[in-house]
C-alpha cells in the first residue's frame, strides 16, 4: 500500500463525490456514522432520507458480511445533513485497508467534522452486561497491520500521528450524559481490536482482560485512527453482543451477535438521535 494506494484513494474520492453530487446535489454532512453489525437500522431515526447501494457508488466496496446492508444514506434533520454508512468493510474480508478506510476519507473530503462509529463486541469486563452499550474511551489495537502504513496518504495526516486522544473527550462526555439523563445502559471502556475472523480463545480473552480491555472486536480502530489522524472528532459505541470466549460457557456465533444487536437497537437509536442534536 504505497503511492499507488494514495493515487487511487484521491482519484476515487473525487469520483465518488462527483457521483454523489449528481445524485443528491451538494453533500455537506454535519456528521457521519459508520454502522457495524446489525446497527444499520439506526438510520431509521431520520424521517427524511435517500439511499444508494454501495455497489452503485464508485469507490465503495459492497459488504460481504451478514448484518451489513451495504447502503449509503443521506439524511436530513433540522436543516442539517448526515451521512450514514449502513455496513462497513473489515480487514478480515481480505481486501486490504483501502475498503476499510475509504468511507473515512470520503466523509473527511465532504467536510464532515464528526465521525461516529458503532460496532458489536464481546464483553470482557464484568461491569458491562450483554445488550449494554459501551462508549469507547480508548483502544488497544492488536490488528496485524495499521491503515496508516505506507506513503503518507493525505496531506492532513502527519507521518507520526499523535493518538493520545483518538476518541474525543467532549463527545464521550456528551454520550455518557445522555445515558445518565435518559437512564440508558451506557458504560465507558477500552476496546481491543483484532483482525478476526475467528473469535478469540479463552486464554486470549483472559490475557486481554489483564491488559485492560473491557471488550473485544474486529473493527472500528482502523477507521478511528484514520479519522483522528485526519483531524476529525471521533466517537465510538460498542454494543456488548455476547460475553467473550471462556467467559460464556457457550460457543460464539455471529447469529447471536446479530440477535443482541436487534434487541439493543431501540437504545442505540435513542442514544444516536440525542447525540446528533448536541453536536455542531
Ligand atoms: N469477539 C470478537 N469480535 C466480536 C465479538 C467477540 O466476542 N462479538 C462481536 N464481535
Amino acid at each position: 500500500m504505497g503511492n499507488d494506494f494514495r493515487c487511487q484513494l484521491n482519484d476515487s474520492v473525487e469520483e465518488t463525490i462527483d457521483f454523489l453530487s449528481q445524485k443528491w446535489g451538494t453533500v455537506r454532512p454535519s456528521a457521519s456514522i459508520i454502522c457495524g453489525s446489525g446497527w444499520g437500522q439506526t438510520s431509521e431515526i431520520f424521517t427524511e432520507s435517500q439511499s444508494l447501494d454501495y455497489s452503485e457508488i464508485p469507490g465503495m466496496n459492497p459488504t460481504s458480511v451478514s448484518g451489513h446492508l451495504g447502503k449509503l444514506i443521506l439524511a436530513n434533520s433540522n436543516d442539517r445533513q448526515f451521512l450514514v454508512f449502513r455496513g462497513r468493510s473489515h480487514f478480515y474480508e481480505g481486501k486490504g485497508w483501502g475498503p476499510v478506510v475509504f468511507p473515512v476519507f470520503l466523509t473527511h473530503a465532504l467536510n464532515s467534522k464528526f465521525l461516529l462509529l458503532t460496532n458489536a463486541a464481546g464483553g470482557i469486563s464484568d461491569r458491562i452486561a450483554v445488550g449494554d452499550l459501551m462508549v469507547i474511551r480508548d483502544h488497544i489495537n492488536l490488528m496485524p497491520s495499521n491503515p496508516l502504513i505506507g506513503s503518507v496518504l493525505h496531506p492532513d495526516i502527519p507521518r507520526f500521528p499523535d493518538q493520545s486522544a483518538v476518541y474525543d473527550q467532549q463527545l464521550q462526555d456528551k454520550l455518557l450524559e445522555i445515558g445518565l439523563k435518559h437512564k440508558l445502559p451506557l458504560h465507558c471502556g477500552t476496546y481491543l481490536s483484532l483482525a478476526g475472523p475467528a473469535f478469540e480463545t479463552p486464554a486470549e480473552i483472559q490475557a486481554f482482560g489483564k491488559l485492560g480491555a473491557d471488550a473485544v472486536g474486529m473493527s472500528t480502530t482502523p477507521e478511528a485512527m484514520t479519522a483522528n489522524a485526519l483531524g476529525m472528532r471521533v466517537a465510538a459505541i460498542s454494543c456488548i453482543s455476547n460475553l467473550a470466549a471462556g467467559i460464556t460457557p457457550h460457543p460464539l456465533s455471529h447469529l447471536d451477535v446479530e440477535n443482541t444487536a436487534v434487541k439493543a437497537l431501540p437504545v442505540m437509536k435513542r442514544v444516536i438521535s440525542e447525540f446528533l442534536k448536541t453536536i455542531h
